[in-house]
């Protein structure tokens, strides 16, 4: 897409954020930025939705920002992100609220973090259960997925998966929890450039 498309879809879609955000409760949100600085946290600013490292929920993998040229583009959850040259299994362990249902998304961006111009393929895991298979397909594309999960325990395991075509990474994984309608719309509303991928995108009624 070019840059003014960009800037017309940042636009239009960071004034109906704005003001959908300024409404919006973020209580049970889990909204991590992968690769962030550990301890870091931030309000995104087209969103206003408060994005916290991953630090805290992995240790392995390592941080890693995409070429600052696509940064402009980009919601900052984004701008970094997390990738894994070790293991064939990296698994980030979150808390949740047991007996909630979450509507859960990971976003793959991988602006050429590492210089290096190739396109992975790898899969993700959501516990021990596959979820999808990530196909980078292009350099400023992010990929998302997302899947509505009930977990029955207290943690929750999302893990990235190298079968051999590439090194996984991850940019974001964010939770919303799905009890209440409100929140249902205002995640949906999350994905400024969700639109640019209507393949990936679930109606979030
Ligand atoms: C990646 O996507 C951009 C924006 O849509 C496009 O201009 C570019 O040609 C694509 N690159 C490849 C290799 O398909
Ligand atoms: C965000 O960072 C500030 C310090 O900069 C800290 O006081 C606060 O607890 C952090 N919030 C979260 C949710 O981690
Ligand atoms: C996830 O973290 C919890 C503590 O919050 C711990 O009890 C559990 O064993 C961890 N699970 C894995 C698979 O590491
Ligand atoms: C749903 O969210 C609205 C607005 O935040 C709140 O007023 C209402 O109490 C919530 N309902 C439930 C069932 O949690």
């Amino acid at each position: 897409m070019g840059s003014f498309k960009h800037f017309i879809h940042a636009f239009l879609g960071g004034f109906a954020l704005i003001h959908l955000v300024d409404a919006q409760d973020q209580s049970g949100f889990i909204s991590i930025a992968c690769g962030s600085p550990a301890n870091s946290n931030y309000s995104e600013p087209t969103t206003g939705i408060n994005y916290i490292s991953d630090a805290a929920f992995i240790d392995t993998g390592i941080s890693q920002q995409i070429s600052a040229v696509y940064k402009g583009g980009f919601q900052q959850q984004v701008w970094n992100l997390r990738s894994f040259p070790q293991g064939i299994r990296n698994c980030y362990n979150i808390s949740i609220t047991q007996g909630t249902k979450y509507l859960i998304r990971g976003t793959f961006l991988y602006g050429n973090y590492d210089g290096q111009s190739k396109l992975p393929q790898f899969d993700i895991h959501l516990g021990v259960n596959m979820w999808d298979t990530v196909n980078i397909m292009n350099v400023t594309i992010p990929v998302f997925k997302e899947l509505i999960h009930a977990p029955s325990l207290t943690n929750l395991q999302v893990c990235l998966v190298n079968t051999g075509l590439g090194m996984p990474f991850i940019s974001a994984i964010e939770l919303r929890p799905l009890n209440n309608n409100t929140y249902v719309a205002n995640f949906g509303s999350l994905g400024l450039f969700a639109r640019l991928d209507v393949g990936s995108s679930i109606s979030y009624r």
